[in-house]
């Protein structure tokens, strides 16, 4: 069961793995419920930065208690994050959020889709759907030869690359990339900036399938507390009868066909 709660964790180990991305194991009991695509708030020990950072969780290994982050340092947060080593406390709060529908894309050709530092939560995606799917290409998109997490991706999967400069393989997008390699599939999981998922929606549409989205790209305090995540939705909540729905508290995963973005 996810029950969410705010906890007191430790560092186990700290790496980084390209400019400005940092890989981090954590100590922690929340591995044991916690779903490929969900998140967690990291709280600083800065008290002027009172809201966390969301950021989503990237592998768990559940026999070892740990949750793995990869992460930008974009601001005053992240930098503190980076400086952390084994041994650090780390305040969380988790797991948040609704993570990836798994299950519903067993024995289907599946296209995991990454953009960016929406790369890490499709590895522990990828991990779960290992055996699961009739065939999983893993599609992903960096500015440049960064690559981060690219070996770790191809243990479950074919792995194809779009970089913007062109420094490694295809030269374009994640929709290039697709293209390029005439690549094929029935369900689509993805994760990354905007202008991608948009893209995404479209080509989804266009082909007729199932298109799982994650928007944590738009979340700021991860808590419901800065109202900066909405986004219209095609029905209308329940509760609050609106068109609109916040992605922290209702998402970040969404249909891509109910979210109008
Ligand atoms: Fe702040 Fe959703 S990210 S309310």
């Amino acid at each position: 069961m996810n029950q969410k709660r705010k906890e007191t964790a430790v560092v186990f180990r700290q790496e980084q793995l390209a400019e400005g991305i940092y890989d981090m194991w954590i100590e922690t009991g929340l591995a044991m419920q916690a779903k490929a695509g969900q998140f967690i708030s990291v709280y600083t020990q800065d008290k002027s930065t009172l809201l966390p950072r969301p950021i989503s969780i990237c592998e768990v290994d559940k026999e070892n208690n740990r949750l793995r982050i990869v992460y930008r340092v974009v601001g005053k947060g992240t930098t503190e994050f980076a400086a952390y080593r084994a041994g650090s406390k780390i305040e969380i709060l988790g797991t948040l959020g609704n993570g990836f529908p798994v299950e519903e894309v067993a024995g289907k050709r599946v296209f995991l889709m990454g953009g960016g530092i929406g790369i890490p939560p499709m590895l522990e995606t990828a991990k779960q759907l290992c055996g699961k799917s009739a065939e999983t290409n893993i599609i992903v998109g960096y500015r440049n030869d960064e690559l981060f997490l690219k070996k770790d991706l191809e243990k479950y999967g074919k792995v194809y690359i779009a970089t913007e400069d062109g420094s490694a393989g295809t030269k374009g997008n994640v929709m290039n990339a697709i293209e390029e390699n005439g690549l094929e599939a029935d369900v689509i999981l993805a994760c990354g900036p905007m202008p991608m998922l948009r893209a995404i929606k479209k080509y989804a549409e266009e082909h007729n399938i199932t298109a799982y989205i994650s928007l944590e790209e738009r979340m700021a305090c991860g808590v419901g507390a800065c109202l900066g995540c909405v986004v219209k939705t095609k029905e209308k909540d329940h509760h609050s009868h609106v068109n609109n729905a916040r992605i922290c508290t209702d998402g970040p995963v969404y249909l891509a066909s109910e979210v109008e973005i």
